[in-house]
């Protein structure tokens, strides 16, 4: 048996080179076989199987009831399509919070048992020690700054962060002491665009950002947003590529009327 193991999936090591040479990254979410497989086909550079899995899939209001397991039953459902994008993690709320033990457990889960090659967890200085063992471990992590969903409750809402000047600062430090911590990268999310800027000129490693204008080393958005899954409400960062929900149900009505009066299926859809 080989001891070589097939590795073409990008790494940390890429993500930080693209950096380097001012190229952008890209990520987008995704949750299932089905769509990591387009993803992964279209060539984006990295898969985020994010705690937003709660509100898009499990049609939760916030990201708060996602589990250990939920989170690992839909990374392993991406690993197993993705062969050549870098899939993260996200951990959720309560997974890494209560103690370094059962963040390092929990987040070595998702290496061991869902095949992902990083761990995404959101906040401040407060988790710098945790990054730096799990770093120390051989997990790679991404920081995630500004507006961190899991604290909507302590943040009074999904409202821009960093507004402030002294507010602004503490992200500033926070992205620096996360990366003194050993993460391979920070998402910035609803920031603003000079913040984010001043943020990413900072750092050696790639920021990506959402709804943090145009200066970060990368872009993030969740896919069913992106693709224009939902009728309901759009935040004002997400850009529509597609609209998937009108074009589902104009399928859909189509194939209901076609059934209905008998034209489907025809005689080209059925067996002699
Ligand atoms: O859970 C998620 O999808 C995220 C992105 C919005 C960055 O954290």
């Amino acid at each position: 048996m080989s001891t070589q193991t097939k590795q073409t999936r990008k790494t940390t090591a890429d993500v930080k080179k693209m950096k380097a040479s001012g190229e952008k990254i890209t990520m987008l979410t995704a949750y299932d076989y089905g769509m990591a497989s387009i993803l992964d086909e279209s060539g984006i550079d990295i898969i985020l199987v994010g705690d937003s899995l709660g509100n898009v899939m499990l049609g939760y209001d916030s990201t708060l009831p996602v589990t250990m397991e939920d989170m690992l039953h839909h990374t392993k459902a991406v690993s197993r399509a993705v062969k050549n994008a870098m899939i993260v993690a996200d951990m959720p709320f309560l997974s890494y919070q209560v103690s370094a033990e059962t963040a390092l457990t929990n987040a070595g889960r998702f290496l061991k048992e869902a095949d992902a090659q990083a761990v995404k967890l959101e906040g401040g200085r407060e988790f710098a020690e945790i990054v730096h063992k799990m770093t120390y471990a051989g997990i790679p992590v991404m920081a995630h700054l500004g507006l961190t969903p899991q604290s909507v409750h302590q943040l009074g809402g999904y409202k821009v962060q960093g507004k402030k000047e002294d507010a602004a600062e503490i992200i500033m430090q926070d992205a620096k002491i996360l990366e003194e911590a050993g993460a391979f990268a920070v998402v910035l999310e609803c920031v603003p665009e000079k913040l984010a800027a001043e943020i990413t000129h900072a750092l050696s490693i790639p920021t990506i950002g959402i709804g943090a204008g145009v200066h970060c080393d990368g872009q993030v958005l969740v896919i069913n947003d992106m693709l224009g899954m939902n009728d309901k409400f759009i935040p004002k960062f997400v850009k529509k590529y597609a609209g998937l929900n009108l074009e589902i149900k104009k399928a859909v009505k189509t194939y209901i009327t076609e059934v209905k009066q008998g034209d489907f299926p025809a005689v080209e859809h059925s067996f002699k």
